[in-house]
């Protein structure tokens, strides 16, 4: 079967899911966004306002700086990657996702990767980074490089939200993990 179908197929399955508390607040899931088959993927934390309205991942202000960054470092939007977030269902008042509900949404980001086998997977902010890289360090001690994963390597980067309350630097340094995973996808 095509990725494409086995993901809409999950993606139907998952937006009825109850695995965790979070089933009870939200609108919807939104479960992820993008090329089925695509080179590049990102990961980010959990929807948010924006996102549990619309359905899709990173459509509120961080979502637009990460689609500006794409164009601008990648030449790419969007629709040539694919964008999932470690929890498919907004925490209420944007609050952390718990070790819970991560645990219990695990297994459809794991599905998601088996099905996209991008090359390349960028983890967008702590959450991300240390579920995939399974460590316990922050972001700023382990962003800067490339982490073979065995068949994708991982590059971990800031989350937007957090480019967009720090700027300058950190906007900077988002970028040139950008460049970086663009060289590794091959389209650099
Ligand atoms: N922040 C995230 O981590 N994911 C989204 O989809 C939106 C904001």
């Amino acid at each position: 079967m095509a990725p494409g179908t086995e993901l809409a197929d999950l993606a139907r399955e998952a937006a009825g899911c109850d695995r965790c508390p979070l089933a009870a607040q939200r609108t919807q899931v939104v479960f992820g966004v993008g090329d089925p088959e695509a080179d590049l993927m990102f990961v980010g934390e959990a929807p948010g306002r924006d996102e549990d309205l619309q359905g899709e991942p990173f459509v509120g202000r961080s979502g637009k700086l990460l689609d500006r960054l794409m164009q601008e470092e990648l030449g790419v939007d969007r629709s040539r990657c694919y964008i999932a977030n470690v929890v498919k269902c907004r925490p209420p008042d944007n609050r952390d996702p718990t070790p819970v509900e991560i645990a219990a949404c695990r297994p459809y980001l794991e599905a998601q990767l088996q099905l996209v086998r991008p090359k390349v997977v960028v983890t967008l902010g702590n959450f991300s980074t240390r579920l995939l890289l399974e460590t316990d360090l922050g972001i700023t001690k382990v962003r800067g490089k490339a982490y073979p994963m065995g068949e994708w390597q991982l590059v971990p980067t800031y989350h937007p939200a957090a480019a967009l309350r720090s700027g300058g630097v950190v906007v900077a340094e988002m970028r040139a993990d950008l460049v970086r995973a663009k060289q590794l996808v091959g389209w650099g």
